[in-house]
């Protein structure tokens, strides 16, 4: 949410921070501006839009500097808005800033300031503690990095913060609390990033900046502090995500691409954890937990969005096969409502960027409770990994396409796992369904290629069929239903179509009110216990002259010759099946979605990664 860049080295620093930015994009792009230091000037660009408007803005102006920093945004205080957007300008032109995050106590801050003769251009809180920092340098007559530690002692909220000075040509001040900030270690030059992507081209030595660590940058020297102004020994670590990770590599969307790497993705997440010819699973967090595991009594999944999906089958799962109670928390609920939690808990957060700020303080609050903290993410490093007591990466690789595809099905693989491991140290599952769910998971990244490669000109053709639909309802029961949700979301994220999952029996309690002649039905509905029983509730649609679309098993004539349009998966054992039913859901949104016309990479008001509460 937001994404920054910094530079200072010896190129051109705004042809680094452009390129950094539009890696970041999919944090934030409501507008975009990067601050340059000339030497003896300080320059500020910013545009409402995207990145490549900002670019155009630009063009022809002075860029003539080795240092600058970059910011693309995602509102939080005040409109999408050049004045809005960052940099900003302190009240004396002689510090510009962008931040990261959302300023708790920016209106007693900025009354203060007001009070002292201070005025504002924008309505943001990060010119509020801009001018706070700079007020503070000029009544203490001290250093901006000293002024930034005072300051930050009495901020409440979140912040990464990247300044420079007119005074320090040469210089990047740096802090974070809350929100991440990596630094990348080049040859005489050192690159900022809220992720190591604007980095990757020019180097693979990497620092993660921790909470209330303040980073003074310059070409040859990165000197790291804490709030108590003692130094910290950054520590270098070395990435091994390649550039094209984060290229489309072809493909007209990253979603696209990211939809077509399942195949791959899938077999990462499950290599060197499933043996299905030994009838193992390898998790050494878990084993790390395991007492933890074997008393638990209970176990809270705490994630968001379609993070929050993977945990409601989890839950499914779990209970099914390890009997172990399971509730499934939205992290924003859970962090506020007081929730009973004791040492016999064990919490899995389950969470992409490993950054959602709810997830990231759900867990604080539990882990001061005694819980045991279980993270399962996707980027390495990142704040949920680093805050929990054990965990599994999902390997899905960078995830760029807002709407979260790979990610999802990496996290229900390893999910899959860590039930699947667990039941069998529990004694909870029998050796044959054991064996039957660890060869159908092994198989799931042929039959996700073979969904992709024999259903994807198909489902093209249902999503132009059904492309101007107002309303969508999907419906899915069993290990179905937390899939029936997540096809909704995406379609909703997607389209802006409106759309809803449910339960599919659930819908006679209300949405069946919704069903007409013009209302497309999704219904999730491979073989499994509770097939009859979802044939009648496609019955029940069509009597009600809804369109049905159906994700079936192969050789599912019954549905087949209900449906008006049908998607095909392989059939497997109805625990693993959501991981592929997902799929064709995936595709109709990108369909949907690119048909309307919109940027389905980037689409409306969204951020990848939601840092902010
Ligand atoms: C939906 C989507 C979001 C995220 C949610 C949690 O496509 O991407 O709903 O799933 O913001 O994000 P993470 O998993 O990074 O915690």
């Amino acid at each position: 949410m937001c994404g920054i860049v910094g530079y200072v080295g010896s190129n051109l620093a705004y042809p680094i921070l452009i390129d950094g930015l539009k890696k970041l994009e999919y944090r934030g792009y409501d507008s975009a501006g990067v601050a340059l230091h000339t030497g003896n000037s300080l320059e500020v660009y910013k545009k409402e839009g995207k990145v490549a408007v900002l670019e155009e803005f630009v063009y022809g102006k002075n860029i003539q500097a080795t240092v600058g920093i970059g910011h693309t945004r995602w509102a939080t205080h005040g409109v999408p808005s050049d004045r809005n957007a960052h940099p900003h300008y302190s009240n004396s032109g002689n510090i510009a800033m962008i931040h990261n995050g959302i300023i708790e106590n920016y209106a007693q801050l900025k009354s203060e300031l007001q009070q002292k003769g201070y005025t504002f251009k924008s309505d943001t809180d990060s010119e509020v503690l801009l001018n706070f920092i700079e007020d503070i340098k000029i009544n203490n007559e001290c250093s901006l990095e000293e002024a930034v530690r005072v300051a930050l002692k009495r901020v409440v909220g979140a912040y990464v913060i990247l300044l420079i000075d007119k005074d320090l040509p040469d210089t990047i001040i740096a802090a974070r609390k809350g929100s991440p900030l990596v630094i990348g270690i080049g040859n005489n030059a050192h690159y900022l990033g809220s992720d190591a992507s604007p980095m990757l081209a020019y180097t693979k030595e990497v620092v993660y900046i921790n909470d209330y660590e303040l980073a003074i940058v310059r070409p040859d020297e990165l000197i790291l502090k804490n709030l108590g102004n003692e130094r910290v020994t950054p520590f270098v670590q070395k990435l091994d995500i390649e550039l094209a990770a984060i290229e489309k590599g072809g493909y007209d969307h990253f979603m696209l691409k990211e939809i077509f790497e399942q195949p791959q993705t899938i077999f990462d997440s499950l290599r060197g954890r499933l043996d299905a010819e030994q009838q193992h699973i390898t998790l050494s967090g878990v084993d790390k937990i395991k007492d933890k595991l074997m008393e638990a009594n209970r176990i809270i999944i705490v994630a968001c969005g379609t993070s929050w999906h993977a945990g409601l089958l989890a839950e499914y799962v779990i209970e099914e096969l390890c009997r172990i109670n399971v509730e499934v928390e939205y992290a924003s609920e859970f962090r506020y409502r007081n929730p009973i939690i004791t040492d016999k808990d064990v919490i899995i957060a389950i969470s992409q960027s490993g950054e959602t700020a709810d997830t990231l303080v759900a867990l604080e609050n539990a882990k001061k409770q005694g819980a045991t903290i279980f993270g399962l993410v996707n980027v390495v490093g990142s704040s949920i990994a680093r805050l929990s007591d054990a965990g599994a990466y999902t390997h899905a690789g960078p995830e760029i396409g807002v709407a979260s595809t790979k990610a999802f099905t990496a996290q229900l693989a390893v999910l899959y796992l860590i039930a699947l491991k667990v039941a069998r140290d529990k004694q909870t599952i029998d050796q044959t369904l054991f064996n039957k769910l660890l060869a159908d998971l092994a198989k799931v990244p042929q039959f996700v290629h073979d969904i992709l490669e024999e259903q994807d000109a198909a489902i093209k053709a249902v999503a132009l069929k059904y492309a101007d639909a107002r309303d969508f309802l999907y419906l899915g029961r069993g290990f179905n239903f937390p899939i029936a949700l997540e096809g909704a979301l995406k379609l909703k994220e997607i389209s802006y179509i409106h759309a809803e999952g449910y339960p599919a029996a659930e819908m006679k309690h209300g949405p069946i009110a919704l069903v007409d002649e013009n209302l497309p039905v999704v219904f999730v509905a491979t073989k499994d216990s509770y097939h009859e029983k979802i044939v009648s509730n496609i019955q029940e649609i069509k009597a009600r002259k809804g369109k049905v679309i159906a994700v079936i098993s192969q050789g599912d004539n019954i549905v087949a010759g209900l449906a008006d349009d049908v998607m095909v998966v392989p059939q497997v054992h109805e625990v693993i099946a959501p991981l592929l039913s997902v799929v064709p859901l995936q595709l109709l949104s990108y369909y949907i979605g690119v048909h309307r016309g919109l940027d389905v990479d980037k689409p409306r008001n969204l951020a990848k990664s939601v840092t902010v509460e």
